[in-house]
């Protein structure tokens, strides 16, 4: 589809496990208008599309309407820039190859490109976050899975296939208690380090200790890491001491993956790192003391400046319409 790259706006999507983020951004990066919906609410892709393209309405409606609209850019889990696709996504209901970018097409009428939602928030990140002027830095999300953005030289590392820098399916119990992931194998980094495997680690230390928490007065399945992360400030020591655990196993695992691009940075981005030092404090402990010598005092870990899903949004409308 041609793109008219006179037109000033374009759709950013940050397509997460849980929630979908709509923006419409102008040139400046400012986002004008945004909208949601629920991605797990619609078992058929088809129907998620729709209701995508409804929710964008009043939103398009801000800036004149999808006549303003140069092109979409589509963060997603598995999404691959080289082919407009979601693949077998863990933290997506659906299954096999989605041709994401060609329904977008058809439904709006406007040029759509993907790419890995980690990917996305790298690029914001990059353009207008904390990353500003790196060459070689790592973004790590830790939302409903755990995605990475690897840039180096400049460029995200794409692969031979698109699929290049899935940090969070490397395997970090390859024992067999090693925690089942939604990909098919066990031990994935995601499944400890993600929201949903900070609330799974909670489930578990709770039913396997009889420590008084706060935790307890909330049902096992109804617990979320924000739920321990408020344990947490209250003083709670099981809250506490998930944070730790969860931080040193992701400390340790960016002091392997730094041997990688020799990063100037590691970004964190996502609802974990709301936890703020119960989380940053033992991954930065463990990762200084898991570095490779060389290497030491070398890595920023930083915080991403930008709110909620504007990195991801950002990173999605910057994929190539400028
Ligand atoms: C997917 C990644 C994605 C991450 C965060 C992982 O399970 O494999 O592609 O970036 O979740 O959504």
């Amino acid at each position: 589809m041609e793109t008219d790259f006179e037109k000033p706006y374009v759709i950013g999507l940050d397509m997460g496990g849980t929630n979908s983020i709509f923006g419409i951004v102008d040139q400046r990066g400012t986002i004008k208008a945004q909208t949601a919906i629920k991605t797990r609410a619609y078992p058929d892709v088809k129907d998620y599309v729709k209701a995508a393209a409804e929710a964008l309405q009043p939103a398009l409606d801000v800036v004149g309407g999808i006549g303003q609209v140069k092109g979409m850019g589509i963060g997603a889990p598995n999404g691959n820039f080289y082919t407009g696709t979601i693949e077998s996504a863990a933290n997506l209901v659906w299954s096999g190859t989605v041709p994401i970018a060609e329904l977008f097409e058809e439904e709006l009428g406007v040029p759509v490109r993907v790419t890995n939602d980690a990917n996305a928030a790298a690029m914001g990140e990059m353009t207008y976050g904390v990353a500003r002027g790196m060459k070689n830095f790592i973004m790590i999300t830790l939302g409903t899975g755990v995605g990475s953005g690897i840039v180096v030289d400049g460029k995200i590392v794409y692969g031979s296939d698109g699929f290049a820098g899935e940090l969070g399916h490397f395997v970090i119990d390859h024992s067999p208690a090693g925690r089942p992931c939604g990909c098919g194998r066990k031990g994935c980094l995601e499944t400890y380090c993600s929201a949903t495997g900070v609330a799974r680690t909670a489930r578990e230390r709770l039913a396997n200790c009889d420590t008084p928490s706060l935790l307890r007065k909330i049902k096992p399945e109804d617990l979320t890491s924000l739920d321990v992360y408020q344990a947490a400030e209250a003083g709670d020591p099981v809250a506490i001491e998930i944070f730790e655990w969860t931080g040193e196993i992701l400390g340790r695992s960016c002091a392997d993956f730094a041997t990688f691009n020799t990063p100037e940075a590691f970004v964190f981005f996502g609802g974990l790192t709301k936890a703020g030092d119960y989380l940053m404090a033992p991954l930065r402990k463990a990762f200084e003391e898991n570095i490779l010598y060389v290497f030491r005092g070398k890595t920023k870990l930083l915080v991403s400046s930008l709110n909620g899903s504007e990195a991801a949004v950002l990173g999605a409308s910057a994929l190539g319409w400028e």
